[in-house]
């Protein structure tokens, strides 16, 4: 950000950050009834634009979590979409950015239940640059003695704030036990996905990643990378189970998310990925995912939302 003012969107109105704020006895604080996105903006220097990738489908997903956890939605996402510029250009970034939208139960009562019980919403935008420190390097990580949750438990496909301890005790013991992240699996043992991140696996030329059946959350950066991966390179992913040991035996493994980009996994449970070192089809994916973010990639250009969209920059207003 350009000066120390932040805003956040609070309770239908655009305020200042510290004034965003609500009670310790909120439901959502107690229970864990909020569900959240998390969209990149990328600032592009030469142009003095910040582009958001992907907004519209971060905010078509945020209205399924919300529908699952019974939250209701005053906006639509177009009016979420047009929140979110706006907020952006108040706080003015020059760098990379953030986007954290949450939607929430509001209630201040003791119970747990989400009927009878007000929703709100809330964004607000931080400075944000690699998720991985040193991820060119390629990550070693291990498979997490957690299980990833239930769609009968804590829906995965919903991006529900409380599901996020599980999130954490495998990301912590990981970093604690000296790995950058950790696998895990779902209860009936097949690969679900990174911490926070999706997965894929190639073997022999094959692309392949799980099924949307195997608890994860359904990843924008995912269906992106299958679609441009087919698009330009020709190269059509398999989406079926993945063995623990498929990982081990894999000549590439990488991660792609919001915060993660696509990143190259190079050891597993101390065993080296295929030569250890990134692989090809991993940096092929990942320069493309770079070009495509950043406006240099024409036919993606649908994928971003300028957020100032001067007159005469490369991408129209949406
Ligand atoms: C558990 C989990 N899986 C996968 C992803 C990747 O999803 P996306 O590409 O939509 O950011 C995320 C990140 O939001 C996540 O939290």
């Amino acid at each position: 950000m350009t000066d120390d003012k932040a805003y956040a969107f609070f309770e239908g109105k655009f305020v200042d950050i510290d004034d965003a704020k609500v009670s310790i006895k909120t439901h959502v604080i107690q229970y864990g009834t909020g569900v959240f996105e998390g969209i990149r903006g990328y600032w592009n220097e030469k142009e003095e634009e910040i582009y958001l990738f992907r907004l519209r489908e971060h905010f078509e997903r945020m209205l399924d979590s919300m529908k699952i956890m019974r939250i209701e939605c005053k906006y639509s996402v177009d009016e979420l979409c047009n929140m979110t510029v706006e907020l952006v250009k108040m706080n003015k970034p020059n760098s990379d950015i953030y986007v954290r939208p949450l939607a929430y139960k509001n209630s201040t009562a003791i119970g747990p239940g989400l009927h009878n019980n007000p929703s709100e919403f809330c964004c607000y935008t931080v400075p944000f640059g690699a998720y991985f420190k040193g991820g060119d390097e390629g990550l070693k990580v291990m498979i997490s003695s957690w299980r990833r949750l239930e769609d009968n438990a804590i829906p995965p496909r919903a991006k529900v704030t409380g599901a996020y301890a599980n999130t954490a005790q495998a990301k912590t013991d990981a970093v604690l036990y000296g790995f950058d992240d950790a696998i895990v699996l779902t209860e009936d043992g097949h690969v679900s996905e990174g911490s926070a991140m999706n997965i894929f696996v190639v073997k022999n030329g094959e692309l392949i990643t799980t099924p949307v059946s195997d608890n994860i959350l359904v990843g924008i950066t995912l269906t992106s990378v299958i679609e441009f991966a087919k698009e330009e390179l020709g190269i059509v992913a398999s989406r079926r189970k993945i063995d623990r040991t498929e990982l081990y035996a894999a000549d590439e493994i990488f991660f792609c998310g919001t915060g993660a980009e696509v990143v190259s996994v190079v050891d597993v449970d101390k065993r080296p990925v295929g030569t250890g070192k990134t692989g090809p089809m991993c940096t092929k994916i990942r320069d493309l995912y770079h070009k495509i973010t950043h406006g240099e990639v024409e036919k993606y250009h649908r994928w971003l939302t300028p957020v100032y969209a001067k007159k005469g920059s490369k991408i129209a207003a949406r």
